[in-house]
């Protein structure tokens, strides 16, 4: 709903990746304009379409539309965000249910490079529903992907350093370039830069290019392993959007 330029940009992946797949994806585009019952109705009738397994509605929302309601009104068995009360209630006590995309995502990034979670200390820079919050929150929990002592800073946290310096995993969601520099980390630690922001640069035909919320070049000398933006945690973020996507079908299939 309405233009924000990187929603656009996300909403093509997803498409691109849905059809890479063999997925079949449904792009509602609308205007800002669009009305929040316009919206609910939409989203309550693919709620009813059988041919429909997930739905995701792309955040931000215009400020006239309570996002919130919208997320509640989602089928929680069709909420691929894993945003919905019962999914985020149901990941939180363990039980099976969708996980948002980026905080899975960054997990078995993680877990396919080798790098285990268990028992290490991992500080993570951000409080946002999407990502750092429920990241923290998986991260606690006593599985293979979990079983982490987990800090959660924000924008509340006076001296950011003195944590993550403590860090052996860092994982930064903050939405904001440079949040983690080269002095806060430990030598050997592991980065994992969820950031996506644009900065101005009059040598790209966009005017812009993107960078993550820690600085690259540093940290790289200090880290043991860290992952570039764009190209680390973007894609793992749609293939789990894929991955909630089929399991979805599966569940609807009676073979979940
Ligand atoms: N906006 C930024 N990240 C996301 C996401 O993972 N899902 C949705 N729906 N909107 C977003």
């Amino acid at each position: 709903v309405g233009e924000d330029p990187a929603s656009h940009v996300y909403v093509r992946n997803k498409i691109a990746a849905c059809a890479e797949a063999g997925i079949t994806s449904i792009e509602h585009r609308r205007d800002a304009t669009l009305s929040e019952a316009d919206l609910l109705a939409l989203v309550e009738q693919l709620n009813r379409d059988p041919a429909v397994d997930g739905i995701l509605v792309q955040l931000p929302l215009p400020p006239h539309i309570d996002s919130a309601r919208v997320i509640a009104t989602i089928d929680p068995d069709k909420d691929v965000d894993g945003f919905h009360p019962t999914n985020v209630g149901r990941m939180m006590i363990g039980l099976p249910a969708f996980i948002p995309c980026t905080p899975h995502g960054v997990l078995h990034l993680l877990k396919r490079s080798g790098i285990s979670c268990s028992g290490k200390h991992v500080v993570v820079v951000g409080r946002s529903n999407i990502v750092g919050r429920p990241l923290a929150n998986l991260l606690t929990l006593k599985n293979d992907l979990g079983n982490a002592t987990v800090t959660l800073c924000h924008t509340g946290t006076p001296d950011l350093g003195l944590f993550t310096r403590q860090a052996d995993i860092v994982i930064a969601a903050a939405g904001r370039p440079n949040t983690v520099t080269a002095d806060m980390i430990r030598e050997g630690a592991v980065v994992v830069d969820v950031g996506v922001n644009r900065i101005p640069d009059a040598t790209k035909k966009s005017g812009f290019r993107l960078v993550g919320d820690a600085d690259f070049a540093g940290c790289s000398a200090r880290a043991s392993a860290i992952t570039p933006v764009p190209g680390g945690v973007g894609p793992m973020t749609i293939t789990m959007l894929l991955f909630n996507t089929v399991e979805s079908a599966r569940r609807a299939a009676g073979r979940g």
